[in-house]
């Protein structure tokens, strides 16, 4: 008997892994007024539609600007904790399943706020997780770039005794001029106290700093890297060693890294054999969660939904996970999958 076709709302979003999401850029302008007003934090837009007005951006650094300003509302663990929790409420909606989270500690510790504080209010909302909303997590700790090789060390050192909570140590903030080759020695230690690495590479900055990432910090993945495709040879070596690249659709719009979404070289990555995965970045600023993306470069790029399901697999296969833990969440692929043809 043919089912009724399925109505927008009743669409069910395919399970997928987060792999490149900051969690302060899923800083709401709601959560942000309320944390303001907790705090007695004066904030420089008198409402949240002002607040919104701010979100149009012409680069990177004209976000960064705003990501790092707004930051000023978060102060203690529990705001740190609130924002983990909006964020996971909002990703379980998303068919978020595991989520790889980075935050930017030398944002906090610049403003006086101490690390254990970020990481210990992260973390208790982490932990239940898994119990209240079905998501692993897992703590990807990012250095700042255009800030110095020293001060990435010294936040290396400071996090030392937090390190049961993180998994991975990355690369962010403005890309050009600061290339991955500055933070060669922090990286060598992270792995040395065997964390795994990641960079963001290729996003505003050029190719080479995508090959710097692979070959002077020895990074297990590297996030946007959407510029890897002006260069043929990189290309083939990320497609033979199936490096994954957490590609970030609505924030390269909104970065102007890529003018449409129509033009978003994502379906020409996936033609070269490369393990691409969709991400959300900076939701809150976006303009859209994980399963907004997979929505939107559908529509814009006409994605099938073998593809659609290509991408939520990689998601899977790109992450940290254990391989038991993989495997269960790739049978979910499956089960959805089948789910879906008979409706
Ligand atoms: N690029 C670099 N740094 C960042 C980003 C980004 O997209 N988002 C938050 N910090
Ligand atoms: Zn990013």
């Amino acid at each position: 008997m043919a089912s009724a076709p399925a109505s927008p709302s009743a669409h069910r979003p395919l399970p997928k892994a987060e792999l490149h999401l900051h969690i302060e850029g899923t800083l709401e302008p709601g959560l942000a007024f309320a944390l303001a007003e907790r705090n007695g934090v004066t904030l420089p837009y008198a409402t949240e539609d002002a607040l919104r007005r701010a979100y149009s951006f012409t680069d990177l650094q004209s976000f960064l600007d705003l990501y790092y300003a707004l930051m000023a509302v978060l102060r203690t663990e529990d705001d740190f904790a609130d924002l983990a929790h909006a964020y996971l409420a909002r990703a379980k909606e998303q068919g978020v399943r595991h989520a790889e989270i980075f935050f930017d500690p030398q944002a906090h510790t610049a403003r006086g706020v101490p690390i254990g504080t970020v990481v210990e209010g992260l973390a208790r909302a982490l932990d239940t997780a898994e119990q209240t909303y079905g998501i692993s997590t897992r703590l990807i700790m990012c250095f700042l770039r255009d800030q110095s090789a020293a001060s990435a060390l010294e936040t290396f050192e400071a996090a030392r005794p937090h390190l049961d909570r993180i998994t991975a140590v990355g690369l962010d903030s403005a890309e050009v001029g600061n290339p991955p080759s500055k933070f060669r020695e922090v990286f060598a230690r992270a792995r040395e106290a065997g964390l795994k690495c990641v960079a963001h590479a290729g996003e505003e900055g050029p190719a080479a700093y995508v090959w710097e990432a692979l070959d002077v910090l020895g990074v297990d993945r590297i996030d946007h890297g959407v510029r890897c495709m002006e260069d043929e040879r990189l290309v083939a070596r990320l497609a033979a060693e199936q490096v994954p690249l957490t590609v970030c659709p609505l924030s390269n719009v909104r970065l102007r890294v890529i003018d449409d979404l129509a033009d978003h070289p994502l379906p020409e990555m996936l033609d070269a054999g490369l393990l691409v995965t969709v991400n959300s970045d900076d939701p809150a600023y976006f303009g859209g969660y994980a399963d907004d993306n997979f929505t939107a470069v559908r529509d814009a790029l006409g994605l099938g939904a073998e593809t659609l399901g290509t991408l939520a697999r990689n998601s899977f296969r790109a992450s940290f996970l254990d391989e038991a833990t993989r495997a269960r969440y790739l049978a979910e692929v499956d089960a959805h999958e089948a789910g879906a043809q008979q409706e």
